[in-house]
């Protein structure tokens, strides 16, 4: 069966829907905000079957530094599962900036989770598309929605439009009818990229430096002036995303990949009032951990759009755990434009 390929649970029987479920998603907002895990649910007599599993393969670190140096494989011994514990083989994981960022040595190829930290989505759903859902489509999601009402029609700005949260956006904003213009930097396969965001549903893909030219105006002939601008890169990149929003807009930030603080021109916030947000999608889960609902909905929506074609996994690179040192150097470098998944 198709659910027990694509995961194992190998202690206990959850209570779920099997019809509607075959993966769960870690939703704990004490875990890695940077790390989703893709696991899959099993019976018991699956389990009773199986050979006990008491240990896990997990990269870890003991100090920071650079991540292919202070990380490594270590076997680690599971802890003792209790009444409400759902021990979980791990299938595959992404390797986020914020994993970077903090190194937090959440890869492991099985681990005990609490049944209230997770949440099922369909079995239907590739691999890819699952061990990425909790993170960057959420995020896309959550400021797609929270922060302006947008209708078919409207317009969103945003730099870094082929990371894995700009390519969620732009095809939820796609299957919603709102236009996006993509900032991209400048690289050799400049085309090859924008044939691929164009074909994921971007309306227009642009390069930083036509931000500041004046033949961007054109651009706002055919569609309105961004409501809402998303901000993942920081710096000038950010400033000229905020000159093109229209009076009233917000600029959401949620990323800082320039490592450059955000500038707001005065003129912008006295002759247009624009907004100036933030968003962190780990709050975000704190925030509503009572509010199953709210979580629900989401996935749901993200799960039919997955389901319909309308959203794929971000342009990936599938690495075994035991290539780490690859994976991670590969998630450091410039312009490369895949996401470092680590299959376990
Ligand atoms: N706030 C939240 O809740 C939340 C959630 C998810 C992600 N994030 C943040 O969002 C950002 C993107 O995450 P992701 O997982 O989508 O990333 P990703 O798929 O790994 O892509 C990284 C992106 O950053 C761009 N980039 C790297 N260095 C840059 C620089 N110096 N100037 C401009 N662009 C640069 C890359 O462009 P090139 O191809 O040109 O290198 C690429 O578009 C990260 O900062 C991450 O921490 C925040």
């Amino acid at each position: 069966m198709e659910v027990w390929r694509l995961a194992r649970v190998l202690s206990r029987t959850l209570c779920l829907n099997k019809s509607t479920c075959g993966a769960v998603l870690v939703t704990s907002p004490f875990l890695s905000g940077g790390t989703t895990v893709l696991q899959g649910i099993t019976s018991r007599s699956y389990s009773s079957t199986g050979p006990a599993v008491t240990e896990s393969t997990a990269l870890v670190y003991r100090r920071h530094g650079d991540p292919s140096q202070v990380v490594q494989l270590e076997t680690r011994k599971l802890p003792e599962l209790e009444a409400k514990s759902v021990l979980v083989k791990i299938l595959a994981s992404p390797i986020n900036p914020a994993d970077i960022n903090m190194i937090q040595g959440t890869w492991r190829t099985a681990s005990v989770f609490n049944e209230g930290d997770l949440v099922t989505v369909p079995n239907d759903i590739s691999v890819l598309s699952a061990a990425t859902l909790g993170v960057n489509p959420c995020t896309a999601f959550r400021m797609l929605s929270d922060f302006e009402s947008l209708v078919a029609g409207d317009t969103v700005i945003q730099n870094a439009a082929n990371s894995g949260v700009g390519q969620a956006v732009i095809q939820i904003a796609a299957a919603k009818g709102v236009h996006t213009i993509n900032v991209v930097r400048d690289r050799p396969d400049l085309q090859q990229l924008t044939d691929r965001l164009s074909a994921m549903g971007a309306t227009y893909v642009i390069k930083e430096e036509m931000l500041r030219k004046p033949e961007i105006k054109d651009i706002f002939k055919v569609c309105p002036r961004p409501k809402l601008a998303l901000n993942g890169v920081g710096g000038k990149s950010a400033t000229e995303l905020l000159r093109h929003l229209q009076t009233g807009g917000t600029m959401v930030t949620y990323g800082g990949m320039a490592k450059q603080p955000v500038t707001v021109p005065v003129s912008a916030l006295i002759f247009k009032d624009v907004k100036v947000r933030g968003f962190w999608v780990t709050q975000w889960k704190r925030d509503n951990k009572h509010n199953d609902e709210a979580l629900r909905f989401m996935l749901d929506e993200l799960c039919t759009l997955i389901g319909a074609g309308k959203l794929s996994a971000p342009s990936c690179t599938e690495v075994g755990m035991k290539d780490f040192h690859k994976a991670l150097d590969n998630a450091m470098k410039p312009y490369i434009s895949s996401k470092q998944i680590l299959v376990m």
